[in-house]
C-alpha cells in the first residue's frame, strides 16, 4: 500500500431517507429502527457514527454492506445502488461480532479472507506480511486465533476488513470491549488508514476515541440522525461552568469565595463557577487576600454532553 494524501473529498456514501423496519414475534410488532436516514461520507474522511446502544448503527451499516435490505430509501455508495457488487469490491468491513475459526493462525485466517477478497495468489504472501506489520500481528501470526487477546482480535478483524485493499474501510465498534492501550492502537491504526488515503466510517460509543479522531460525525438516536458536522461546529463554544482550585488562604479568603465547592484536600479547595466573569473575580478576591490559584479550567461542551442532551430528547 502506497502513502497518499488527499483532500476531504465528494460523497462517495450518499443515503436518502434511508428506513428499515423490523418485524418481531408472533404479532409481528414493528420496531423501525432506522428512519428517514439522509447521511453521507465524503472521500478521504473519517466518520464516526455515533448513538447509544439500540440507536440504529449496525442496521444502518448492515443495510450499507448489503447484508440485509432497507424497508425503504436508497443508497448510494461510490455512485452505485447497494448492494452493488462493483462497490463491494472497494469497502473493506469490520462486522460489530466477529468470529473466527478459532483453530486457525491468525495468518492461516487472513489467507483464506484474502482469498474470498479476490487476491491474486502472487500477491497473497506480500498482503499478508504488509497487513500484519500494519496491525502489530507480525510476531502472533502462526498463533492459533483462540490464543489472540480481544485486542488481537480486533486488529486481525481489522486485518480481515484491509485484506482486498479497499479505499472505504467500515467499521461497526472497532474499539468495543479494549482496553486504553488496545484503543489506542486502533485509533492509531485508523488515523494510519486515513494517511494512506482511504475513507473510514466507523460506529461506537466511545465518545472521547469520536473527538480526537473524526473529521465530522453523525449523531444517530431512535434510528433518526439527531446532528451531523464536524465536532466544533456541534458543540457549543459556551462555557458551561469553570472550575478553579485554590490553596493557602482557607478559612480566610477562599471560604468567602461565592463558587461551589466540589472538593478539599487539605488546604487546597476546588471550586465550580457559573461563568468566566464570576471566576475572575473570585480569583483576583482570592489573589489579593493572600490566597494562591492553583489551577482555572474553563469546561465547555463535550460531545458526551451533546449525547446526553440529545438522548433526552433535547
Ligand atoms: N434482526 C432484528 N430483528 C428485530 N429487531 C432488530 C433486529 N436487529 C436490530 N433490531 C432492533 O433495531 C434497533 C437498532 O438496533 P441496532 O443493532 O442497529 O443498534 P446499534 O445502534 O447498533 O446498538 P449497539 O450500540 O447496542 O450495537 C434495536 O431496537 C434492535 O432491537
Ligand atoms: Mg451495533
Amino acid at each position: 500500500m502506497r502513502t497518499i494524501i488527499r483532500a476531504v473529498g465528494k460523497a462517495i456514501l450518499r443515503t436518502e431517507r434511508l428506513c428499515k423496519t423490523f418485524e418481531v414475534g408472533v404479532r409481528r410488532k414493528r420496531v423501525q429502527a432506522v428512519k428517514d436516514l439522509d447521511l453521507q461520507v465524503h472521500e478521504g474522511e473519517i466518520f464516526g457514527f455515533v448513538g447509544p446502544n439500540g440507536a440504529g448503527k449496525t442496521t444502518t451499516i448492515k443495510m450499507l454492506m448489503g447484508l440485509i435490505f432497507p424497508t425503504s430509501g436508497k443508497a448510494f455508495i461510490y455512485d452505485a445502488p447497494i448492494p452493488s457488487a462493483e462497490a463491494k469490491r472497494r469497502i473493506g468491513f469490520l462486522p460489530e461480532n466477529p468470529s473466527y475459526y478459532e483453530f486457525l493462525s491468525g495468518a492461516e485466517a487472513l489467507r483464506f479472507f484474502g482469498r474470498l477478497s479476490g487476491v491474486e495468489p502472487a500477491d497473497l504472501a506480500g498482503r499478508m506480511t504488509e497487513l500484519l506489520e500494519l496491525v502489530g500481528l507480525a510476531g502472533a501470526a502462526d498463533r492459533q486465533i483462540r490464543k489472540y487477546s480481544k485486542g488481537m482480535q480486533q486488529r486481525l478483524g481489522i486485518a480481515q476488513a484491509l485484506v482486498g485493499d479497499p479505499s472505504f474501510v467500515v467499521l461497526d465498534e472497532p474499539m468495543s470491549g479494549l482496553d486504553p492501550i488496545g484503543r489506542k492502537e486502533v485509533r492509531d491504526l485508523i488515523l494510519e488508514l486515513k494517511r494512506r488515503g482511504k475513507t473510514v466510517l466507523f460506529s461506537t460509543h466511545i465518545l472521547p476515541d469520536v473527538e480526537s479522531l473524526c473529521d465530522r460525525v453523525g449523531v444517530i438516536i431512535g434510528g433518526q440522525l439527531r446532528d451531523v458536522g464536524r465536532i466544533g461546529e456541534l458543540l457549543s463554544p459556551r462555557v458551561n461552568s469553570v472550575e478553579m482550585t485554590v490553596d493557602g488562604a482557607v478559612g480566610e479568603t477562599a471560604e468567602f469565595l461565592p463558587g461551589r465547592v466540589l472538593a478539599r484536600d487539605g488546604s487546597r479547595l476546588t471550586l465550580s463557577f457559573p461563568d468566566e466573569a464570576s471566576a475572575q473575580q473570585a480569583a483576583r478576591q482570592l489573589l489579593d487576600g493572600g490566597g494562591t490559584l492553583v489551577s482555572l479550567t474553563p469546561h465547555r461542551e463535550t460531545l458526551e454532553d451533546l449525547f446526553v442532551r440529545r438522548a433526552a430528547g433535547r
